[in-house]
């Protein structure tokens, strides 16, 4: 078996050329993005192309390219979203729809969107909407909240609205009505958003053929060992069975290669090494599949993807009683991992990695699966047992051998198996628990013939209640076996308080849920199967099957995977509007297509510059210490490593004394930067940051939580506050006091494009020029001015587009432009510095955690009189954002409502964890929780429902704010009022109330908030914008301006803003970047009021260019554009125009507590409804309804794509996304495994937007209101929807209706507060035992 020292061809293709090199940087193929390394985010997705050895046919399937190890390609074609389509040549038709539905913001996870949806139409040319979900689920978007996505995936799908008509692109139930100027227009109300007949069809014979020379070599397979050799590694391919036998009896400890999910995510974060590694691809005996009239022998090669489809046909053909073990499998099948890692991974990987979180063995290992092994001493069979999950010597394979196949019995009659589960997310989420469960009766009895019950989640391996099950043999399934099977299953599921992931009890509570669900299953399934019997048999009476009330039915169901429906609807523009004027018009992304196809470039696309070098953080390990040491001389013998930057090398100012860009003598938090490699590549960088050694003293007291530093007095600022009336008075003439807690947990930006940075010196005058990802470019250029002390005019940043900000890219760029310029100041190298998305979760804090306290008096009736709320926010080590954060959340914390006694006060702790800065909303989404939950809490005492009380306090009339500020809340009530009309809330909150009458384990909970949000910063000068706009001699026009696209599509609104001042239409327009060069000194792009400055800017400009040409066009008024610019540009006038906003007046007196801190206001409600299963703590949401005052929008295509991403990120920051960090202040969370952002999946079924048609006036451009960050806050309705299930359930079980509000309402928080018999027997499982 030969295995040479030299490496063999590795031959594949991309894009239907054939390559040998890696295709992201290599091949430049920069449209493959990379966001998170692990396989969980899926915007790195490609398809890849295989002749399938066994069926002869090419077999089309999307991977993480991040996760595919470049020898595994060897025979495959790889298509990338290049090798789709291209704004040069063709588009795609996918790439067409994604755009043009406005699929696109950001764009950052564009292309992996779009790899999927082709891959999808590659195998499905029609599919249906369950498959287009399913192929999306393994790919996250943050920005868009995955509507429009879906919206045109369901183009394609033969039953969706947008049908295609045999291929014409039409849709059916538009026939007749294909104006394109109309899009669904019912009087002056539109219903769509983009024009479908625009669409060109999918054609199936335009796609890139597999290359025949691929298939050639699949013809004719080498049978030989190819070798590969890497730097460090060698990858083994063996052409037959028996030189992969030969080669794992030589190399034992090499593993075996196939999906690479379990070893590439070791070897990436755990540091793993494997110097040798065996790809069992190209043998085809692990791909085997045979059936026989017991069972199913599956290959251990055949990926998860594959094994689906063969389950899936296996339980068509079978009676249902051979297919219980299937049809569990089947379940997990659908919700593990997305369909880019069920198509890479193997089966016998799953098996063999026996993670504890494995979805499928629990089930194999109930289903009496048998594992066939091999080697060359020859074939055995070892049952995939507890022993082997635990992984004890005896019962494991040997080193050398592997596993063939894997053989699943039939069940039989008498037989049941179940499989459970509970995640975070319904999909895309590793387990928190799960398990499988099979009973054995004795024929036509229910006597417990045999009984396996296997956990995972809640050890460090996959768990079987074997002695329970013993015990439990020769019972009866009843009441009493079921009482006591929970207490032992308690006992022997013992799960230590360092179980995976902690939440010890409520995994408890899902070991014994769990069950419950499978005796009900059960049950359920034996009173079938005595029906048939003509007589009864002795044991087979009615008392052991009592009737399971329909009331408890409930338990049984799981909550179906539901693709979301809706309707979008806003104003249309006036009639008379001029056609070219796009102004209010459902105006594409401008970048839309260039997302799409993956043209469009971010910073890290950049192609690499002559000489340039990679830079790697060193961040602190400790929370609070003293830096005694550092040495780096491991570090600096790496080869390629060039040099390390530490705080002595900066030439200028280190940050600030308390916000130090490289730390000195102290660090302050777990991630804070202690210095920055520099190497030739990033490999060798991050190699180098694992030989820095650093030595440190401990300090105390180390603070992470709120109560500590409230204990200890450790605040960033001092305490902000605002009152209004007289609180105490008011408290002592009310009917009642309540008093309560609400807490609530920070909340990651996960922007997809993590943070980048590319610093290029030039070799004239100091000169920089730094290409960076921020949403504050003035804010980079003169951070790195002060840090290098050089004049600011020497520092051009230049921003093309961000991946994504949400405010996570206001301040932290900064430091990384910064420390990456003294790199490239001492090296004299161009830097690039790209944070993992590890480093990037660990070093940049998030939205601030806060807890706050209320007291709240008011009368029987529910009218609110006084209302004192107190909070507090982790700031973190520094004071970023803290104090202006504590400032907007005291400032509008009264939301929609008028309380004649408020009193609001709020403080910023100092505590030893990463510093927490801007995020969409800036405190308004946690405050006002605070807020909606002391209303909530009123209304359980006056036992009136709280929309009533919501609205018996709302502002009315004009009025004027508790700072004092006069507004007109006449939008307020309408949103309000449409919301409830819209939603038809008082019908469906009778039909929830009828819902939980008839069902004890599932409660529907419905809620409505209404919503107040003021627009803008509370400052005067931060309301300021400036554009230059040039007109070319060829009449095409440049506008350049301060704001940064985002992804919110500002640059699109701005050209709508040129095309209408200059009367011009949008095509003669462009915009290039953002660069401190052209606009200087601009402001942060946020607050919701970018457009809005940055457009009275453009505006501004266009108005005196266009007064310029007034004299020209006069005299020649039937001339063309172009014929006026020449005429101009003869007559010696300047084509180029300053424009400038010289902003709205704001400010806030913080001693008198009054202000006029706000431009205006944005109103907004939200209703939503949600499903939840007390069993497990799981919801659903089943349709929410936004009413949003938009006014008249720019363009209703990005507006309401802002206010349902804002919602699908509003409803993670309460619902799912959770922070967690280890006692010694390490971040757990730190990727999109540990760390939930809401998938496809997560999106209500029905899912409403509209625009208030008609609404006042503000003074902003062209009436438009800035929608970018209030429809965050309303998501908290499916917040209070999910409060207000879980208040039903606990109503009907009796217990307390007041209890601690805690946000995220995760699956635990929920299924702990449905009290029941379970979380009883957990609490006080000790006294049984
Ligand atoms: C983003 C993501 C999400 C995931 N979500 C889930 C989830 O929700 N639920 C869940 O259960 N799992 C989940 N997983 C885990 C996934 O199921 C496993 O990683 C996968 O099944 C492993 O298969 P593989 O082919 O990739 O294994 P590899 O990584 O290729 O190999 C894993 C190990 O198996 C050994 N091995 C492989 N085949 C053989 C063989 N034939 N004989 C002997 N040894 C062999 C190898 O030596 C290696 O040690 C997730 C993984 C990722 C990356
Ligand atoms: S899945 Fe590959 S980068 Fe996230
Ligand atoms: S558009 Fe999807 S992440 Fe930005």
């Amino acid at each position: 078996m030969p295995c040479p020292s030299r490496s063999d061809e590795l031959v594949f293709f991309v894009n239907g050329r054939k390559v040998s090199v890696g295709y992201r940087h290599h091949v430049r193929l920069t449209g493959t993005k990379y966001a998170c390394g692990r396989g969980g985010c899926g915007a790195c997705t490609v398809m890849v192309s295989k002749r399938d050895p066994t069926s002869q046919e090419i077999r089309h399937f999307s991977v993480t390219a991040c996760l595919v190890p470049i020898c595994s390609l060897y025979g495959a074609a790889v298509t990338t979203v290049e090798g789709v389509g291209s704004i040069k040549t063709r588009l795609h038709p996918v790439q067409e729809r994604i755009a043009k539905s406005h699929g696109t913001q950001c764009g950052f996870c564009t292309p992996g969107m779009v790899m999927s949806m082709y891959t999808l139409l590659r195998n499905h040319p029609q599919p249906s909407e369950e498959q287009l979900l399913e192929a999306l689920a393994g790919n996250l978007c943050r920005c868009t909240g995955y509507r429009p996505i879906l919206a045109s995936g369901k183009t394609f799908c033969l039953e969706s609205n947008g049908c295609q008509q045999k291929g014409t692109g039409k849709c059916c139930l538009d026939l007749g009505e294909n104006d394109s100027s109309s899009l669904g227009r019912k009087s002056d109300i539109c219903t769509e958003l983009f024009v479908k007949e625009e669409f060109q069809p999918l054609d199936p014979t335009q796609e890139l053929i597999f290359p025949p020379e691929l298939l050639r070599m699949a013809e004719d397979p080498e049978k030989r060992t190819l070798t590969f050799h890497g730097e460090r590694v060698t990858w083994i391919s063996p052409g037959t069975f028996k030189d992969l036998l030969e080669l794992k009896a030589k190399h034992p400890e090499a593993p075996l290669i196939l999906g690479n999910t379990s070893l590439g995510p070791a070897m990436r974060s755990k540091g793993h090494f494997h110097p040798i590694l065996l790809s069992p691809a190209r043998i085809s005996e692990l791909n085997v599949v045979s059936k026989t009239n017991d069972g199913l022998t599956i290959g251990a090669g055949c990926s998860l993807a594959h094994v689906k489809d063969i389950l899936a046909e296996r339980v068509s053909e079978l009676p249902e009683e051979k297919t219980q073990t299937y049809r569990a499998l089947l379940k997990h099948l659908k919700s593990l991992a997305g369909q880019q890692i069920r198509n890479m991974a193997s089966l016998g990987g799953h098996i063999i990695s026996r993670h504890s979180y494995s979805d499928l063995n629990p089930i194999l290992a109930v289903g009496n699966t048998t594992l066939n092994l091999t080697s060359e001493e020859g074939t055995r069979r070892i049952p995939l047992s507890e022993h082997f999950l635990a992984g004890l010597a005896s019962a494991d394979l040997k080193p050398e051998e592997i596993l063939e196949s894997v053989y699943i019995p039939h069940s039989q009659k008498w037989e049941f198996v179940s499989a459970f589960r509970q995640a975070q997310c319904q999909h895309n989420a590793l387990p928190d628990v799960n398990a499988g469960m099979r009973v054995l009766f004795k024929e036509g009895t229910d006597i417990i013939e045999d009984l396996s019950i296997t956990y995972g989640g809640v050890g460090a391996a996959t768990v079987s209640a074997h002695k329970s099950c013993q015990q439990l043999l020769g019972r009866q399934w009843d009441e009493l076996m079921l009482d006591e099977a929970c207490r032992r299953l308690l006992d022997e599921v013992s799960l230590p308080g360092w179980a995976p992931g902690g939440r010890v009890e409520f995994k408890r509570t899902l070991v014994v849920s769990f069950f419950f669900k499978f005796y009900l299953q059960v049950l359920q399934e034996l009173k079938k199967l005595i029906k048939p019997f003509p007589v009864p048999v002795s044991s087979l009476n009615s008392r052991h099957y009592p009737e399971i009330s329909d009331r408890f039915l409930s338990a049984l169901e799981d909550f179906p995977g539901t693709v979301p429906q809706g309707v979008q609807r806003y104003q249309s523009v006036d009639s008379h509007q001029p056609l070219q004027d796009p102004v209010g018009r459902p105006v594409m992304h401008l970048s839309g297509l260039k997302h799409a196809t993956g043209e469009a470039e971010f910073c890290d696309d950049i192609p690499m510059v002559d000489k340039e070098l990679h830079m790697a953080l060193v961040t602190s390990t400790r929370a609070y210490a003293k830096i005694i040491s550092i040495d780096l001389s491991k570090a600096l013998e790496i080869p390629g490593v060039v040099d390390v930057i530490t705080a002595k090398d900066i030439p200028g100012t280190n940050g600030t004394e308390d916000d130090k860009l490289l730390a000195v003598d102290e660090v302050l938090c777990v991630g804070q930067i202690i210095c920055a490699v520099v190497a030739e590549t990033d490999v060798q960088a991050k190699r180098a940051i694992e030989k820095i050694k650093i030595t440190y003293e401990e300090l105390e007291p180390i603070i992470f939580t709120i109560e500590d530093a409230i204990k200890h007095n450790s605040f960033l600022c001092p305490e902000k506050k605002l009152e209004q009336g007289n609180i105490e008075e008011a408290f002592e003439k009310v009917d009642q006091i309540v008093e309560g807690e609400v807490h609530v947990g920070g909340q990651e930006h996960f922007y997809m494009e993590t943070q980048r940075v590319l610093v290029i010196p030039k070799t004239e005058d100091k000169e920089l020029d730094i290409y960076v990802s921020t949403q504050d470019p003035a804010h980079v250029q003169k951070t790195v001015s002060s840090t290098l002390h050089i004049p600011i005019n020497r520092i051009t940043c230049h921003v093309k587009r961000v991946g994504g900000g949400f405010g996570g890219k206001i301040g932290r760029p900064a430091v990384f432009g910064a420390i990456a310029a003294v790199g490239a100041l001492k090296t004299g190298h161009p830097i690039r510095l790209v944070l993992d998305r590890e480093d990037d979760m660990l070093i940049t804090g998030g939205r601030h955690p806060l807890f706050g306290k209320y007291k709240v008096g008011f009368m029987n009736n529910g009218r609110i009189k006084a209302l004192d709320i107190e909070c507090f926010i982790n700031g973190g080590c520094t004071l970023d954002d803290s104090e202006l954060v504590t400032e907007f959340l005291i400032l509008k914390l009264e939301n929609a409502y008028k309380i004649r006694n408020l009193r609001f006060r709020g403080r910023a702790c100092l505590t030893n964890l990463p510093s927490n800065t801007a995020f969409r909303g800036f405190g308004f989404p946690q405050g006002t929780l605070v807020t909606e939950s002391c209303i909530t809490a009123v209304a359980a005492k006056c036992g009136l429902p709280p929309e009533k009380i919501r609205e018996k306090n709302m502002y009315q009339t004009v009025d004027k704010t508790i700072y004092k500020q006069a507004f007109n809340p006449e939008s307020l009530i309408r949103c309000w009022n449409e919301c409830l009309d819209t939603s038809s809330f008082h019908n469906r909150r009778m039909q929830v109330e009828e819902f939980n009458k008839k069902n004890y384990w599932k409660k529907r909970g419905i809620a409505v908030i209404p919503m107040k949000f003021s627009v803008g910063f509370a400052a005067t000068s931060y309301h300021q914008a400036a554009a230059l706009v040039h007109i070319y001699t060829d009449g095409s026009v440049l506008v350049t301006h301060g704001g940064n696209e985002l992804g919110q599509g500002i640059h699109t609104k701005m050209l709508q803003v040129a095309s209408r001042e200059l009367k011009i239409p949008m095509s003669y327009l462009h915009i290039c970047e953002t660069s401190t060069a052209t606009v200087p000194n601009t402001i942060a792009t946020a607050a919701s009021i970018g457009a809005d400055t940055n457009g009275r800017a453009v505006q501004n400009a266009c108005q005196i260019l266009l007064k310029r040409l007034e004299p020209i066009i006069k005299k020649n008024p039937e001339g063309t554009w172009e014929e006026w610019i020449e005429a101009a540009f003869e007559q010696r006038i300047s084509l180029s125009a300053t424009g400038y906003f010289r902003g709205y007046k704001a400010f806030m007196d913080w001693e008198k507590g009054e202000g006029d801190p706000f431009p205006y206001y944005v109103y907004g409600a939200a209703c939503s409804e949600v499903e939840i299963d007390c069993l497990t703590g799981a919801h659903k949401k089943i349709r929410t309804d936004i009413v949003m005052d938009a006014c008249c929008s720019l363009n209703p295509a990005i507006d309401i794509g802002q206010i349902e991403g804002a919602f699908i990120q509003g409803m993670g920051l309460y619902t799912t996304e959770e922070l967690k960090y280890s006692p010694e202040g390490v971040l757990y969370s730190r990727g999109p495994d540990e760390y939930k952002i809401p998938t496809i999946s997560d999106v209500p079924e029905e899912f409403n937007v509209s625009l208030l048609p008609s609404s006042q006036t503000p003074l902003t451009i062209y009436s438009s209101k800035g929608l970018g960050e209030s429809g965050m806050f309303l998501g908290s309705s499916v917040f209070f929807a999910i409060t207000d299930a879980v208040a039903a359930a606990r109503k009907e079980r009796d217990i307390a209706e007041d209890f601690t509000v805690k946000s995220p309402a995760t699956p635990e928080w929920v299924r702990m507060a449905c009290a029941d018999r379970f979380t009883e027997m957990v609490w006080n499982y000790r006294l049984f035992f």
